[in-house]
């Protein structure tokens, strides 16, 4: 008989289980009424008397090991069932839904890898930017009528909304030595009027490059070599001479139309060009007042709305479905950028 308690601990010891149904069943079989304890106990008073006291610990150390091992593994069990509740681990997950990067941050996103493979770093500076920075430093004199090209929105009259991001230039150029080869990616506010083809608020990327003897051919050759990158190797482009207050000689790009590849459409009115960016070489007066030796050193400048870029790399109409959020413009633009 004391082998059969001895077997009986052993098997409570071992046993263990996740499931309620299987602890009950366990009870039952060693604490039930037909149970394995329950039938020793009941043979108790056939032992002898000599062995009562040994059998008796024995059955009492057995039945209180049964008891706390139901009682601990029915609370384990419990728990296990309350935190798995319904839940099958090993069911395929919910599809979810992949989402898209907005098109300007695709298009932005291209720019600054097209010029970061030709040596050009990225500067990002304030929104709200003083009147040195956006203006004065870039050769526009107070009460200059070049100041009425950008519609401000003033904070107070030395304090503005910048309108483009040459702003930030001006503070790369105070900041270091050259040779500088940047280009600055960012939001601009101009005083517009919301239409198909303008926003009071739109992003630019704007790019510097100072350096000794740098030409205007080098200016035209990095952007033959964007448009190329940005549009495809057919592209061509035109420079026309325009005016721009921080550039002298200054000029409108041209990149030859995607859709009629040049021949003429009515999305390019018939030039077989559309417009994509200002530039110019940087005017002395801008270097010398950023503390650079105008010289010894020469720089081109160029500055870009993404928007328009991106309006022609994607056929956007509407300037404005950029900024409206709807999600059937925004999910066709899955992409790895
Ligand atoms: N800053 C000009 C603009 O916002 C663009 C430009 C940059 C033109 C650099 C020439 C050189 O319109």
């Amino acid at each position: 008989m004391l082998a059969k308690v001895e077997e009986l601990l052993k098997e409570v010891e071992e046993f263990s289980t996740t499931d309620l149904d299987a602890v009950e069943a366990f009870r039952i079989r060693l604490l039930g009424k037909k149970g394995g304890i329950t039938a020793l106990l009941a043979e108790f008073r056939n032992v002898p008397v000599e062995q009562k006291k040994e059998f008796g610990q024995k059955i009492n150390t057995l039945k209180k090991a049964a008891l706390e091992k139901v009682n601990a593994l029915k609370l384990a069990a419990a728990d296990a069932e309350s935190t798995n509740h319904g839940l099958d681990l090993t069911m395929s997950g919910q599809p979810f839904e992949q989402g898209a990067r907005h098109p300007l941050s695709v298009v932005r996103n291209e720019i600054i890898e097209i010029f970061n493979r030709i040596g050009f770093a990225v500067s990002e500076g304030p929104e709200i930017e003083d009147d040195w920075h956006n203006f004065t430093a870039l050769n526009f004199p107070k009460e200059h009528p070049a100041r009425d090209m950008q519609d401000t929105f003033f904070i107070d009259p030395e304090t503005a909304l910048r309108t483009h991001t040459s702003s930030v230039q001006v503070r790369v150029m105070e900041g270091s030595e050259p040779p500088i080869r940047t280009i600055s990616p960012g939001r601009v506010f101009r005083n517009e009027a919301i239409s198909a083809r303008a926003h009071c608020i739109f992003h630019q990327v704007e790019g510097l490059y100072i350096d000794k003897g740098v030409s205007f051919a080098d200016l035209k050759q990095t952007l033959l070599y964007f448009a190329k990158e940005m549009f495809g190797e057919k592209t061509k482009i035109r420079l026309r001479p325009s005016y721009f207050p921080f550039t002298e000689p200054s000029a409108e790009v041209d990149v030859s139309c995607q859709l009629c590849s040049g021949k003429g459409c009515n999305v390019c009115k018939n030039t077989g060009f559309l417009e994509i960016m200002g530039c110019g070489m940087i005017d002395p007066n801008v270097l010398e007042n950023c503390g650079i030796d105008s010289k010894v050193y020469s720089g081109f400048a160029f500055g870009m709305g993404i928007e328009r870029i991106a309006m022609l790399k994607y056929q956007v109409n509407d300037l404005r479905h950029f900024f409206e959020n709807d999600l059937r413009f925004l999910k066709q633009f899955k992409t790895a950028y």
